[in-house]
């Protein structure tokens, strides 16, 4: 845990100075977009999808240097995600990383630029991420833009999910919705840091099996989370799901048998680290990590 604890403090500190360096100052005109930016970017987000790519890039003996723009780059389509995800017309959320929407703080037009300009930064900096060669960098943008948009994309995961309020979806269904949205994005975070330690394609399948059954735990870990737990803790409004009638995990399976679930994934994930001939201690940990996480 303490080692855990040491290498996520890690991750935080290098990919914050990666943002901090790509995402323009905020006395930078138009002001209030990279205010707006920011402001969603630096609000303590939990950064477990660098966290991936950089602990799957250790495990194949990936640098960190050469794995921190790549970490960067997911975690600013993530945050573009959530921005827009928050939007009155999707989720429509007052509290974000426990502080104010980037749309109830800055406008919802701003919101929108301010996720646009994340996602094709993101883009940007992996093409210009010298460190990789350039079949690399092209292999890793191709990964994220599927992973990020249609058909089994995170975008496609959040038309499902809106089109699934008031629904009763069947089990295939609720797991194709958390798949897209949510596993999608974790997957490929986990494929790029393999990519980038120069897995073979045998390891990243494995890689990419052990990353799904991840991202489906984190998925149902956070539906549980939005009715176990306060407000305060989780940094955005719980109780949220139920009031915009989702189709979820608690609401499929009950807050038990959504944990039974989730024990069920974690064993799974773990068993797929088995596949891989590489020291994959730390990526167990996270993997506890997320299945015991309480925001
Ligand atoms: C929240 O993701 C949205 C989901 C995909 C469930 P996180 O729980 O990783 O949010 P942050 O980045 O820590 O704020
Ligand atoms: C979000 O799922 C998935 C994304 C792609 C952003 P949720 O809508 O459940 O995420 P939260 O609970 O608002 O963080
Ligand atoms: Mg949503
Ligand atoms: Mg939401
Ligand atoms: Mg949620």
């Amino acid at each position: 845990m303490a080692d855990l604890d040491t290498f996520l403090a890690e991750v935080r500190r290098e990919v914050d100075q990666m943002l901090d360096l790509r995402i323009p100052n905020a006395d930078v005109e138009p002001t209030i977009l990279h205010e707006a930016i920011r402001w969603s970017v630096f609000a303590g987000g939990k950064r477990i999808r660098p966290a991936l790519v950089c602990a799957v890039g250790r495990a194949f003996g990936a640098e960190s240097a050469a794995l921190s723009q790549t970490a960067a780059a997911i975690e600013m389509i993530h945050t573009y995600s959530l921005i827009h995800d928050d939007l009155p017309a999707m989720d429509d959320d007052d509290l974000r990383r426990g502080q104010l929407t980037c749309h109830k703080k800055f406008g919802e037009a701003t919101a929108i630029l301010a996720g646009d300009v994340l996602q094709t930064l993101a883009f940007k900096v992996i093409a210009d991420d010298d460190g990789l060669s350039p079949e690399l960098r092209i292999r890793i943008i191709s990964l994220i833009a599927d992973a990020s948009g249609t058909p089994w994309g995170m975008v496609a995961g959040q038309q499902l999910d809106l089109s699934g309020e008031g629904r009763r979806l069947s089990v295939g269904e609720l797991e194709n919705v958390h798949n897209q949205k949510t596993g999608a994005l974790i997957a490929a975070a986990a494929c790029s840091g393999a990519m980038i330690g120069g897995a073979t394609d045998d390891e990243i399948s494995s890689v990419r099996r052990f990353a799904t059954d991840l991202g489906l735990l984190f998925q149902v870990t956070d539906d549980l989370l939005d009715v176990t737990q306060e407000t305060e803790t989780l940094g955005k409004t719980a109780g949220k799901d139920a009031v915009s009638k989702k189709a979820t995990y608690p609401g499929l399976y009950g807050v038990e048998g959504t944990r039974e679930l989730a024990a069920k994934l974690l064993a799974d994930a773990c068993l797929a680290l088995d596949l891989l001939d590489r020291d994959t201690a730390l990526l167990s940990e996270i993997a506890d990590a997320i299945a015991g996480r309480n925001r």
